[in-house]
């Protein structure tokens, strides 16, 4: 990991476009805007998805820009360098998109009417999705093995952190009526009526037909078709193209396929550890 990794007030970052100065600068002066919509996820609980989702229902399903410009210029990352060169440069309404743990997103949100939407997977699929995707980025030294990045995982030993610490400090803002939170498993299982709900929540009316054109286009098939969102062109240099994408399986519970018996019963007793007690808002590890 050294090399690799810096921590900032106890977290763990990527070196590779990040620093302290940038994340000392998002927390503490970034300026969030009333009309900014935030795309907030652990890492790999579904960010591009929902990306994919927001950017259609803000073009009312019309593809067009989801076609034409790549996501992360259409939600710029602005917990990494050049995400936040790009948010500052971004002509409002802005639409946003961070990893960070709520201790240390821009503190002016809260004072701010932007909108947040905070999507959360199983964690077991997330730890799945993880080791999979480190095997395509060229940053990161390999081989590293499930069983060492499972303890890594569950210790909060992995680039932003602790899983558990994420969602238990998002969640503690439910309740506000700028905050929205959704699953992974929510949007697999009813994607129509997630699709609402979120239009809802950011007051957007779209027809029946337009809602079934977001559905469509950001589906799993569509996306790794659509060279601006399944990562393709993200430089090689960065992400070893011949390893695999972004875009995976796009399914739940597959880590039924990846983990062992006795991992899964490893992961259970820390979730029953750090997550009984705290609601059933939570993703099951199931
Ligand atoms: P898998 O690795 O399990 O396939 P993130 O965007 O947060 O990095 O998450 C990536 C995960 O979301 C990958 O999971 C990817 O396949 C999945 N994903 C992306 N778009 C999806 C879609 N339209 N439908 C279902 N899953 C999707």
């Amino acid at each position: 990991m050294e090399g690799e990794y810096f921590t900032y007030k106890g977290v763990i970052f990527p070196v590779l476009h990040f620093s302290h100065e940038g994340l000392s600068y998002v927390e503490n002066e970034f300026q969030v805007r009333d009309d900014d919509v935030f795309n907030i996820t652990y890492p790999k609980s579904g960010t591009n998805w929902m990306l994919e989702i927001l950017s259609l229902i803000r073009c009312e399903g019309d593809p067009g820009w989801v076609r034409s410009v790549l996501n992360w210029k259409r939600a710029p990352w602005v917990d990494s360098l050049p995400g936040l060169e790009a948010a500052r440069k971004y002509p409002p309404p802005r639409l946003l998109t961070s990893h960070l743990p709520v201790q240390l997103f821009p503190k002016s949100w809260h004072c701010s009417k932007a909108k947040i939407i905070y999507t959360m997977r199983c964690p077991k699929d997330v730890l799945v999705s993880h080791y999979y995707f480190l095997q395509l980025l060229r940053s990161v030294k390999l081989p590293r093995t499930m069983d060492s990045l499972l303890e890594d995982f569950l210790s909060g030993k992995v680039a932003y952190g602790s899983w558990f610490d994420h969602i238990i400090g998002w969640m503690e803002l439910k309740g506000k009526e700028n905050f929205f939170s959704i699953t992974y498993e929510e949007l697999q299982q009813d994607p129509w009526g997630s699709v609402r709900r979120i239009c809802r929540f950011l007051g957007k009316e779209l027809s029946e037909q337009q809602v079934a054109a977001v559905v469509e286009n950001a589906s799993f098939q569509s996306m790794k078709e659509n060279k601006m969102s399944n990562f393709s062109q993200m430089p090689d240099n960065f992400m070893d193209h011949q390893k695999g994408g972004l875009m995976r399986k796009g399914i739940c519970s597959d880590w039924r396929n990846h983990l062992s018996e006795a991992q899964s019963q490893r992961f259970d007793t820390i979730y029953r550890d750090r997550m009984d007690g705290l609601g059933t808002d939570r993703p099951d590890p199931k």
